[in-house]
Protein backbone atom coordinates (compact mmCIF):
# COMPACT_ATOMS: atom_id res chain seq x y z
CA UNK A 1 0.00 0.00 0.00
CA UNK A 2 2.80 2.18 0.70
CA UNK A 3 4.94 3.70 -2.18
CA UNK A 4 8.77 3.30 -1.44
CA UNK A 5 10.39 4.52 -4.30
CA UNK A 6 7.86 6.99 -6.12
CA UNK A 7 10.25 9.15 -8.07
CA UNK A 8 10.85 5.55 -10.01
CA UNK A 9 6.69 5.75 -10.84
CA UNK A 10 7.07 9.21 -12.11
CA UNK A 11 4.61 10.02 -15.26
CA UNK A 12 4.07 6.17 -15.03
CA UNK A 13 1.21 6.24 -11.83
CA UNK A 14 -1.19 4.65 -14.43
CA UNK A 15 0.86 1.76 -15.17
CA UNK A 16 1.39 1.51 -10.95
CA UNK A 17 -2.62 1.37 -10.75
CA UNK A 18 -2.56 -0.72 -14.32
CA UNK A 19 -5.58 1.56 -15.60
CA UNK A 20 -6.21 5.18 -17.02
CA UNK A 21 -8.51 6.44 -14.21
CA UNK A 22 -8.31 9.39 -13.22
CA UNK A 23 -5.63 10.13 -10.04
CA UNK A 24 -6.23 12.12 -6.88
CA UNK A 25 -4.01 12.97 -4.28
CA UNK A 26 -4.98 14.40 -0.28
CA UNK A 27 -1.82 15.95 0.62
CA UNK A 28 -1.16 15.91 4.44
CA UNK A 29 -3.79 12.41 4.63
CA UNK A 30 -2.65 12.23 8.64
CA UNK A 31 -4.30 9.01 9.39
CA UNK A 32 -6.18 8.26 6.03
CA UNK A 33 -9.54 8.21 7.08
CA UNK A 34 -10.81 10.68 4.52
CA UNK A 35 -8.69 9.05 1.35
CA UNK A 36 -9.74 5.68 2.17
CA UNK A 37 -13.51 5.82 2.26
CA UNK A 38 -13.37 8.29 -0.57
CA UNK A 39 -11.22 4.86 -2.26
CA UNK A 40 -14.21 2.95 -0.80
CA UNK A 41 -16.77 5.58 -2.80
CA UNK A 42 -15.26 5.50 -5.85
CA UNK A 43 -13.63 2.22 -7.31
CA UNK A 44 -13.37 4.02 -10.80
CA UNK A 45 -10.47 6.70 -9.17
CA UNK A 46 -7.22 5.79 -8.02
CA UNK A 47 -6.27 7.42 -4.43
CA UNK A 48 -2.75 8.11 -3.51
CA UNK A 49 -2.77 9.42 0.42
CA UNK A 50 0.41 11.79 1.06
CA UNK A 51 1.64 12.18 4.65
CA UNK A 52 4.96 13.99 5.53
CA UNK A 53 5.27 11.90 8.44
CA UNK A 54 5.75 7.97 8.60
CA UNK A 55 4.77 7.53 12.06
CA UNK A 56 1.05 9.26 11.16
CA UNK A 57 1.15 7.28 8.09
CA UNK A 58 2.18 3.45 9.62
CA UNK A 59 -1.12 4.14 11.94
CA UNK A 60 -3.39 4.71 8.68
CA UNK A 61 -1.59 1.80 7.57
CA UNK A 62 -2.14 -0.33 10.39
CA UNK A 63 -6.24 -0.48 10.49
CA UNK A 64 -7.06 -0.72 6.93
CA UNK A 65 -7.38 -3.48 4.52
CA UNK A 66 -5.52 -2.67 1.34
CA UNK A 67 -7.64 -1.62 -2.04
CA UNK A 68 -6.73 -1.96 -5.20
CA UNK A 69 -7.37 1.99 -6.49
CA UNK A 70 -5.26 3.54 -3.22
CA UNK A 71 -1.62 4.00 -2.31
CA UNK A 72 -0.23 5.76 0.29
CA UNK A 73 3.42 7.81 0.29
CA UNK A 74 5.29 9.75 2.29
CA UNK A 75 6.50 13.25 1.41
CA UNK A 76 6.95 16.16 1.77
CA UNK A 77 4.79 18.66 -0.77
CA UNK A 78 7.36 20.63 -1.64
CA UNK A 79 8.81 17.79 -3.22
CA UNK A 80 6.14 16.62 -5.24
CA UNK A 81 7.50 17.76 -8.84
CA UNK A 82 10.03 14.74 -8.28
CA UNK A 83 7.28 12.08 -8.02
CA UNK A 84 4.05 13.30 -10.39
CA UNK A 85 4.59 14.60 -14.20
CA UNK A 86 1.16 15.67 -15.22
CA UNK A 87 -1.16 12.79 -13.76
CA UNK A 88 -2.90 13.95 -11.48
CA UNK A 89 -6.51 15.24 -11.66
CA UNK A 90 -7.45 16.48 -8.30
CA UNK A 91 -5.82 17.53 -5.03
CA UNK A 92 -7.55 17.83 -2.12
CA UNK A 93 -6.12 19.73 1.58
CA UNK A 94 -8.16 18.90 4.25
CA UNK A 95 -7.23 20.90 7.27
CA UNK A 96 -3.70 21.43 6.47
CA UNK A 97 -1.49 23.59 8.72
CA UNK A 98 -2.81 27.40 9.23
CA UNK A 99 0.32 28.84 9.44
CA UNK A 100 -1.75 31.95 10.61
CA UNK A 101 2.04 34.03 11.20
CA UNK A 102 1.78 36.24 8.21
CA UNK A 103 5.77 35.59 8.78
CA UNK A 104 5.24 31.38 8.15
CA UNK A 105 2.29 32.34 4.99
CA UNK A 106 4.78 30.48 2.64
CA UNK A 107 4.87 27.29 4.60
CA UNK A 108 0.42 27.50 3.90
CA UNK A 109 -0.05 24.40 0.97
CA UNK A 110 -2.01 27.39 -0.75
CA UNK A 111 0.64 29.10 -0.93
CA UNK A 112 1.85 31.01 -4.18
CA UNK A 113 4.84 28.87 -4.17
CA UNK A 114 2.73 25.42 -3.51
CA UNK A 115 0.35 26.36 -6.24
CA UNK A 116 2.71 27.00 -8.42
CA UNK A 117 4.74 23.55 -7.26
CA UNK A 118 0.87 21.94 -8.22
CA UNK A 119 0.63 23.18 -12.19
CA UNK A 120 3.15 20.38 -13.42
CA UNK A 121 1.46 17.69 -11.23
CA UNK A 122 -1.60 18.36 -13.24
CA UNK A 123 -2.62 16.57 -16.20
CA UNK A 124 -5.53 18.72 -18.12
CA UNK A 125 -7.66 20.59 -16.14
CA UNK A 126 -6.55 22.37 -12.41
CA UNK A 127 -8.57 21.05 -9.49
CA UNK A 128 -8.27 21.88 -5.79
CA UNK A 129 -10.85 20.92 -3.07
CA UNK A 130 -10.12 22.68 0.62
CA UNK A 131 -11.55 22.23 3.70
CA UNK A 132 -10.49 24.39 7.14
CA UNK A 133 -11.82 25.74 10.26
CA UNK A 134 -9.18 28.15 9.99
CA UNK A 135 -10.43 31.32 8.91
CA UNK A 136 -6.62 32.96 7.98
CA UNK A 137 -5.96 29.85 6.07
CA UNK A 138 -9.37 30.19 4.38
CA UNK A 139 -8.76 33.47 3.56
CA UNK A 140 -5.32 33.34 2.17
CA UNK A 141 -6.52 30.44 0.04
CA UNK A 142 -9.24 32.37 -1.77
CA UNK A 143 -6.79 35.06 -2.38
CA UNK A 144 -3.63 32.82 -3.57
CA UNK A 145 -5.79 30.43 -6.02
CA UNK A 146 -8.21 33.01 -7.20
CA UNK A 147 -4.88 35.16 -7.56
CA UNK A 148 -3.38 31.61 -9.66
CA UNK A 149 -5.91 32.03 -12.25
CA UNK A 150 -8.64 29.58 -10.83
CA UNK A 151 -12.57 29.51 -10.80
CA UNK A 152 -14.27 28.69 -7.92
CA UNK A 153 -16.73 26.25 -8.48
CA UNK A 154 -18.20 26.14 -4.51
CA UNK A 155 -17.64 28.34 -1.76
CA UNK A 156 -19.17 27.98 1.75
CA UNK A 157 -18.69 29.59 5.57
CA UNK A 158 -20.72 26.85 6.75
CA UNK A 159 -20.04 23.09 4.94
CA UNK A 160 -22.76 21.43 6.66
CA UNK A 161 -25.49 23.90 5.95
CA UNK A 162 -24.55 23.15 1.68
CA UNK A 163 -25.98 19.81 0.24
CA UNK A 164 -22.61 19.19 -1.54
CA UNK A 165 -21.14 15.45 -0.73
CA UNK A 166 -18.98 15.23 1.85
CA UNK A 167 -16.47 12.33 3.51
CA UNK A 168 -15.13 13.28 7.50
CA UNK A 169 -11.42 13.74 7.99
CA UNK A 170 -10.24 12.91 11.85
CA UNK A 171 -9.72 16.66 12.14
CA UNK A 172 -13.29 17.41 10.90
CA UNK A 173 -15.20 15.53 13.00
CA UNK A 174 -12.84 16.88 15.93
CA UNK A 175 -14.30 20.54 15.05
CA UNK A 176 -17.35 19.33 14.36
CA UNK A 177 -18.30 17.96 17.38
CA UNK A 178 -16.73 21.04 18.95
CA UNK A 179 -19.61 23.32 16.96
CA UNK A 180 -16.90 24.82 14.78
CA UNK A 181 -17.60 25.66 11.26
CA UNK A 182 -15.88 23.98 8.02
CA UNK A 183 -15.30 26.32 5.32
CA UNK A 184 -15.10 24.79 1.79
CA UNK A 185 -13.72 25.40 -1.67
CA UNK A 186 -13.60 24.15 -5.30
CA UNK A 187 -11.31 25.26 -7.65
CA UNK A 188 -10.95 24.49 -11.38
CA UNK A 189 -8.38 26.41 -13.87
CA UNK A 190 -8.70 25.37 -17.31
C1 LIG B 1 -3.86 19.06 10.83
S1 LIG B 1 -3.43 17.57 10.08
C2 LIG B 1 -4.89 17.11 9.14
C3 LIG B 1 -4.92 15.63 8.84
C4 LIG B 1 -6.13 15.16 7.98
N1 LIG B 1 -6.09 15.73 6.65
C5 LIG B 1 -7.44 15.49 8.64
O1 LIG B 1 -8.15 16.39 8.16
O2 LIG B 1 -7.79 14.82 9.63
C6 LIG B 1 -2.32 18.12 8.80
C7 LIG B 1 -1.45 17.00 8.26
O3 LIG B 1 -0.70 17.49 7.15
C8 LIG B 1 0.63 16.99 7.22
N2 LIG B 1 1.46 17.93 6.49
C9 LIG B 1 1.71 19.21 6.82
N3 LIG B 1 2.53 19.79 5.93
C10 LIG B 1 2.79 18.86 4.99
C11 LIG B 1 3.58 18.86 3.82
N4 LIG B 1 4.30 19.94 3.45
N5 LIG B 1 3.64 17.73 3.07
C12 LIG B 1 2.93 16.62 3.45
N6 LIG B 1 2.17 16.57 4.57
C13 LIG B 1 2.10 17.67 5.33
C14 LIG B 1 0.91 16.93 8.71
O4 LIG B 1 1.96 16.01 9.02
C15 LIG B 1 -0.44 16.47 9.27
O5 LIG B 1 -0.54 15.06 9.33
Amino acid sequence: MVIHNPEEWKGNFKNLFQNNHNIHIEIGAGKGKFIYEMALQFPDINFIGIEKYASILVRALGKSEPLPNLRFLYVDAKNLPDIFDHEISCIYLNFSDPWPKNRHARRRLTSPEFLNIYEDLFQGEKHIIQKTDNLILFASSLKNINNAGYTFQEVSLDLASTDLFNIETEYEQKFKSQGIKINYLDAIKK
